[in-house]
């Protein structure tokens, strides 16, 4: 039988990238974004390469993980791999944080993938088999200042993934992290545009000052995930990987200060 995953925020971006990768793999996919439009868009584009079915939600709505986990049981049969991909990047700092935006990520970035975790462990459990990868970021060990309330919901997804990777691991449940760097992707096209005026073509000059000599893109992203979920790391559970082209703290050649 074809393995099942369910992965979130799959509209664009690192979501549609392992979505993509996992259906030339085999799997059977569910994408869920709130973004309807994008979500059909993606759907359609992505069926060229297997069976995917879109459920629109909004990761904010308490109701959602229980709806997206059954969604995929019902149209599949099982759940294999659940990855946390949505994610809401709203600036706010320790000085300006407002309520809405604190509750804002913390509902999208932490209270939403814990309870999807938690819905998806019971498939699992019974399964006795499961691989969840979470999308955090290098910015959960620190950051510029207006990303503080997002790096302290990154920060805890962190933890939870590793609370996931050890009360499950005698489940055959295996549970990662992937702190993310600076990628290339949709939404961070509209950031850079359109909250930091950044101009268009920001991403090239970024990238072209990293040791790479390119940011990361979405599909770099879906190859980790692949060998994640894939045999070859069945030995490892629990891994934080920070997965950016310096090591967290490095700052005198980083590509923000040399801008
Ligand atoms: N791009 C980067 O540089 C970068 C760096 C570090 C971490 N990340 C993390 O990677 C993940 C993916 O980011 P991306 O760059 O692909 O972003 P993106 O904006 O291109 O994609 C994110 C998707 O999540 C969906 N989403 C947002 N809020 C939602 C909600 N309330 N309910 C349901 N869906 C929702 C969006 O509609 C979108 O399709 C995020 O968790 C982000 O925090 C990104």
């Amino acid at each position: 039988m074809s393995r099942a995953a369910l992965i979130t925020g799959g509209a664009q971006g690192v979501g549609a990238a392992i979505a993509a990768r996992l259906l030339a793999e085999g799997f059977q996919v569910v994408i869920t974004d709130v973004n309807e439009g994008r979500l059909a868009q993606e759907t359609a584009a992505l069926s060229k390469l297997g069976r995917v079915e879109a459920m629109v939600g909004d990761l904010r709505d308490d109701a959602t993980p229980r709806r997206a986990v059954q969604f995929c049981a019902d149209k599949f049969g099982s759940l294999d791999v659940l990855v946390n991909a949505a994610g809401d990047v709203s600036r706010a700092s320790i000085e300006d944080a407002s309520l809405d935006t604190y509750y804002r990520l913390f509902d999208i970035n932490v209270k939403a993938p814990l309870f999807l975790m938690q819905e998806a462990a019971k498939i699992m459990k019974m399964q006795k088999s499961g691989t969840i990868i979470n999308v955090a970021s290098m910015i959960a060990q620190g950051g510029p200042p207006n990303l503080a309330i997002y790096g302290a919901t990154k920060a805890a997804l962190v933890q939870l993934t590793k609370h996931a990777a050890h009360v499950w691991a005698w489940e055959g449940i295996r549970a990662f992290c992937i702190n993310l760097g600076w990628a290339f992707t949709e939404g961070e096209q509209r950031t850079q545009t359109k909250v930091h005026q950044m101009p268009e073509n920001w991403g090239e000059l970024i990238g072209a000052q990293t040791p790479a000599g390119r940011l990361i893109l979405p599909s770099d992203i879906a190859d980790l995930a692949a060998y994640l979920i894939s045999p070859s790391a069945r030995m490892m559970n629990g891994t934080v990987i920070d997965f950016e082209q310096l090591p967290a703290g490095v700052f005198r050649t980083h590509p923000i200060l040399k801008s």
